[in-house]
């Protein structure tokens, strides 16, 4: 089973060094110690603490403390023309996907993690023709097994955002159309993370499917190492607009779906059910 990639503590770091708000400030803002502070960023859940700083740092305090307890994963998923791969680079685990059509033996991979021995493997397998291999973005650890990919498929083409330029690869724009066989794909730029994040949207599986990279975790989000403020904004014009229950396949963390996303993303605070309304 993957683990969830961030809890409360990432959740917080990140979104304090995404508005560029230090311990002080923040601790200033919610009007409570700082050392309440180190302490959450330690990992302590304190309810009252949590709920005091969520505001300031535009998060759903419910949510967020629903990942202080370490309560929640996504439900599993299984959808046959996907599968998941999980591979170690260095101190944490990354993942990459295969996609494929049924009627027609066409594949695509999606980011290769440190080792694609077993998504080759299961290519293999099932007697699949990988005819391309799309890139979420190029850093090191998604990018890692691209060469070895590449000797094993010399036939395949690679695709990475025009923002991230690589050697061989064809250059793509938001808005990029792509087929694998008689399934259809759309790629939309999620950057903030990267320079030129990419969101893989897929139709023609049971349920429609988004391969996110590091633009969205389940019940987080990629550090917006970029622009944390560009993250959010097409995150939410290009993720969350995608129907309710499209499957989310993450760069790092367990597989979601929008649905659940929506209910349990502490960094999109206005999808959740609002407090019953005291007027009458
Ligand atoms: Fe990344």
């Amino acid at each position: 089973m993957i683990s969830i990639e961030d809890f409360l503590e990432d959740i917080v770091s990140k979104a304090m060094r995404g508005m560029g708000i230090s311990i002080q400030q923040l601790a200033n803002l919610a009007d409570i110690p700082e050392i309440k502070i180190k302490e959450l960023l330690s990992g302590k859940c304190e309810e009252s603490v949590v709920r005091s700083i969520a505001p300031h740092l535009q998060l759903d305090s419910a949510s967020l403390l629903i990942s202080g307890k370490k309560s929640w994963r996504p439900r599993d998923v299984s959808l046959h023309g996907l599968k998941n791969f999980n591979s170690k680079w260095h101190d944490m685990m990354v993942n990459s996907f295969l996609v494929w059509d049924q009627s027609t033996g066409l594949a695509a991979a999606f980011d290769t993690g440190s080792d694609s021995k077993n998504l080759r493997k299961e290519a293999k397998s099932r007697n699949l023709e990988i005819t391309s291999i799309y890139l979420t973005h190029t850093h090191n650890d998604h990018i890692a097994d691209l060469d070895k990919m590449i000797k094993n498929y010399p036939k395949a083409d690679v695709y990475v955002s025009s923002r991230e330029p690589l050697d061989g690869a064809i250059l793509i724009n938001c808005g990029h159309q792509f087929q694998i066989g008689n399934l259809s794909g759309t790629a939309y730029l999620t950057h903030g993370h990267s320079i030129g994040g990419l969101t893989y949207f897929i139709n023609g599986l049971d349920r429609p499917v988004a391969i996110v990279g590091d633009a969205l975790f389940a019940g987080s989000m990629g550090g917006g190492m970029v622009s944390y403020q560009d993250a959010l904004k097409t995150n939410r014009l290009h993720i969350f607009s995608l129907p309710d229950n499209t499957v989310i396949c993450p760069g790092h963390g367990p597989i979601t779906s929008i649905k659940e996303e929506k209910e349990m993303n502490p960094f999109y605070p206005e999808f959740k059910n609002k407090e019953p309304s005291t007027d009458s």
